[in-house]
């Protein structure tokens, strides 16, 4: 028998009921739902609306509902659509007809939404503590290779030579905003809807605030309406988690980049790799380029709920059930992603003797000859023309701009003095860079102090591992 069985006089077709359970994948909000319903009952009975007698035996109820869903028991009914009805089902099945009360006030439209919030907010937690974690990683690889020098690129053409740190803490000030945007999206996740009803509220003298305090919501929802028709909370989740996932993208493509034999600037641990099934000599950057190919999945996830959204009158419709698979596929691909990315970092080698060469054999150095004629004087648009026919000359005689004499120099510019020399050393370039944010090695000492304390401030020692996905 159908929850709704007084109006119909047909049972379902089965291809019906199968199309539209969405039981095999909402079980998992089984404690946010028991959750939510304990504070609905417990608010029933300070209200008076249900007496105590009847508050206890429910409570009781749930607390074997919750025994039978921990220990893997609960009879799951596909007939009975989702966990919410299944659970109420199961209640009235253990405690009787009393069952039936805890649905007074309410309606699956804004129990769901409940549910969601709960969730979500549980979500956003866990995915602030992969954030933090995987800033540890890189501000750990950061301070163990202070003074590592690096080519920088721009056009993935040799730029200016910077500190391998510096390029480090890009990712790390990335993902702090990272961190900020799930905070931010927290605040709206922190809304209780509970007590719209189907939409329109209720005829019980309810309070919605004690039970925003019980679950320790800061606010509850205005409008009935928007409370059940509100799916934004779930969309920011997905927006941050796709602007994160582009980040994480980013840099794997770049660790993917870096351990060609080409570049050959570090080597992935045997442990975050994998071998070829053919190829005996390959070792190849599977996690990295998972995490890449990870990142259309949550694009996916998030194009997808927009387009769900996007034609629904107000309220509730059950395309809105769509929702579930595309936020729980968001969130397991973004915390797994931060997992394995955080391992995959902690044990990065970083080929030294390589980079020590990458940063000498170059002309990443021609912006500080620039820099040198325009602090003599030269207006820098002619310092760059004239470094740029230094950088020609030296090209055709088949040497770097270290290798030229004095006297080379001087036929493009009598500014040319030899101190010009400690100037090309790829040390002296990076030492240079002393502007706020630059690449200079006291500058980056300051960055790495500003990420510590942020990070101080927050790391609880946790794993950062998602908890019972
Ligand atoms: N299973 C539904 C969902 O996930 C719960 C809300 C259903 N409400 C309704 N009137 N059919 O959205």
């Amino acid at each position: 028998m159908k929850l709704w069985g007084g109006r119909f006089t047909r049972s379902a077709d089965p291809r019906a009921e199968g199309f539209t359970s969405s039981l095999s994948f909402d079980r998992r909000l089984w404690r946010e739902d028991l959750q939510g319903s304990r504070a609905h009952v417990r608010m029933l009975g300070a209200q008076g609306i249900l007496s105590s007698e009847d508050v206890a035996l429910i409570l009781e109820g749930l607390e074997k509902v919750e025994k039978e869903l921990k220990t893997c028991q609960f009879p799951f009914r596909q007939e009975y659509e989702d966990i919410h009805l299944n659970i109420e089902k199961r209640l009235t099945e253990l405690i009787g007809p009393v069952g039936g009360k805890l649905h007074t006030a309410r309606s699956r439209n804004d129990q769901v939404a409940l549910d969601e919030h709960l969730y979500l907010r549980r979500v956003i937690e866990q995915t602030r503590e992969g954030i933090s974690q995987l800033q540890g990683a890189i501000l750990e690889l950061a301070k163990t290779h202070l003074g590592v020098l690096w080519p920088g690129y721009t056009h993935l053409q040799r730029a200016q030579p910077i500190l391998f740190s510096h390029h480090l803490l890009a990712y790390f000030f990335m993902l702090e905003r990272d961190y900020e945007r799930f905070s931010d999206a927290w605040k709206r996740a922190d809304s209780m809807p509970l007590g719209a009803g189907a939409l329109a509220g209720t005829s019980f003298p309810i309070d919605r605030r004690q039970v925003a305090t019980e679950l320790d919501f800061s606010r509850v929802y205005e409008n009935s309406l928007d409370a059940v028709s509100d799916r934004d909370f779930f969309l920011e989740f997905l927006a941050a988690a796709a602007i994160l996932m582009m980040h994480l993208s980013r840099l794997a493509e770049e660790l993917i980049l870096w351990s060609t034999t080409e570049f050959a600037f570090v080597e992935m641990d045997d442990a975050f790799a994998t071998g070829s099934s053919i190829m005996p000599q390959k070792k190849n950057p599977d996690v990295a380029e998972l995490v890449r190919g990870k990142t259309g999945r949550v694009y996916g996830d998030l194009v997808a709920l927009l387009t769900v959204m996007k034609g629904l009158p107000l309220a509730y419709h059950s395309d809105m059930q769509e929702d579930k698979e595309r936020v729980f596929d968001g969130a397991d691909t973004v915390l797994s992603v931060l997992e394995v990315m955080a391992g995959l970092l902690s044990t990065l080698k970083i080929r030294k003797e390589r980079l020590a060469q990458a940063v000498q054999r170059d002309f990443s150095n021609a912006t500080e000859v620039a820099d040198y004629l325009a602090r003599k004087g030269l207006p820098f648009r002619e310092a760059h023309e004239v470094t740029g026919q230094v950088v020609r000359y030296a090209l055709e005689q088949g040497k770097y701009l270290m290798d030229l004499t004095i006297e080379e120099l001087r036929r493009f510019s009598a500014l040319f003095q030899p101190d010009v020399f400690a100037h090309l050393s790829p040390e002296a370039v990076v030492a240079a860079k002393t502007s706020y944010g630059g690449t200079a090695p006291e500058r980056v000492r300051e960055e790495l102090d500003t990420a510590e304390r942020i990070l101080a401030g927050r790391l609880t020692g946790k794993t950062g591992q998602a908890q019972e996905r």
